[in-house]
């Protein structure tokens, strides 16, 4: 563990971690990929990822999926989905949202994955071993950095719900164009919580750089593998 305080007051001692020229943190190097957004009017980091998760499950509103005197399989969503969501360590890329009725009932249990800048529906997920060949697929699709055909054991669950997109090119709703840190210098990187660098007590360095963690458990979980929190 560090007890060094890193940020603006750290500029000039020649740290590798506080570059020379007004406090800014270290372009190059490990880093979460973040968009700065304002709300209730404070500044927040938010993590970019590359994509979406979402279970329609009976525990979260659901009036179907999930309902077993409804002839869908009743499942737990925290042991089904949520455990080997991050077993795999895949937070910091895949969000997994447990929800209320996502629409196509009759067809349930239902999932919607968003990824690449695609939707993917997922239906009649009514065997539990279905999780882990989605979560494979999603892993899959992650490494390639694109949208890859079902996995035969998927090809009759996956299915295109929304009309094609008009054609024209992709048009980024506002400009996300300003540059800030790194992410790292104010995000734990395994739970994603905001933390303060300059004030954090559980710290690490890696990479020639200081990271710092709301939890001891999230620095240990770091160091057991960093590269799987790390996606820029
Ligand atoms: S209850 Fe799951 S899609 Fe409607």
């Amino acid at each position: 563990m560090s007890d060094v305080t890193h940020g603006t007051d750290h500029v000039g001692t020649g740290c590798p971690t506080c570059d020379a020229a007004g406090g800014r943190l270290a372009a190059s190097g490990p880093r979460l990929a973040t968009v700065k957004l304002q709300a209730r009017g404070e500044d927040f980091r938010i993590v970019q990822l590359r994509g979406q998760l979402l279970v329609c499950a009976q525990q979260h509103g659901s009036c179907c999926c999930g309902w077993d005197d409804k002839g869908r399989m009743p499942f737990d969503p925290q042991a089904l989905w949520g455990d080997e969501w991050e077993r795999r360590k895949i937070r910091n890329r895949l969000h997994l949202t447990f929800t209320g009725c996502l629409g196509p009932c009759a067809v349930g249990n239902n999932a919607l994955l968003v990824l690449h800048g695609r939707s993917i529906w997922l239906k009649d997920l009514n065997q539990p071993d279905l999780a882990s060949v989605v979560y494979d697929w999603i892993e899959s699709m992650l490494a390639a950095g694109r949208i890859l055909p079902p996995p035969e054991r998927l090809k009759d669950h996956v299915y295109e719900r929304f009309l094609p997109p008009p054609d024209h090119a992709y048009e980024p709703l506002v400009s996300m164009a300003e540059a800030f840190g790194d992410g790292l210098d104010r995000l734990d990187p395994v739970c994603l919580m905001e933390v303060d660098l300059r004030t954090a007590r559980h710290t690490a360095e890696y990479a020639g750089r200081i990271i710092a963690f709301c939890a001891p458990s999230c620095r240990k979980q770091f160091l057991a593998d960093p590269s799987a929190y790390l996606n820029a």
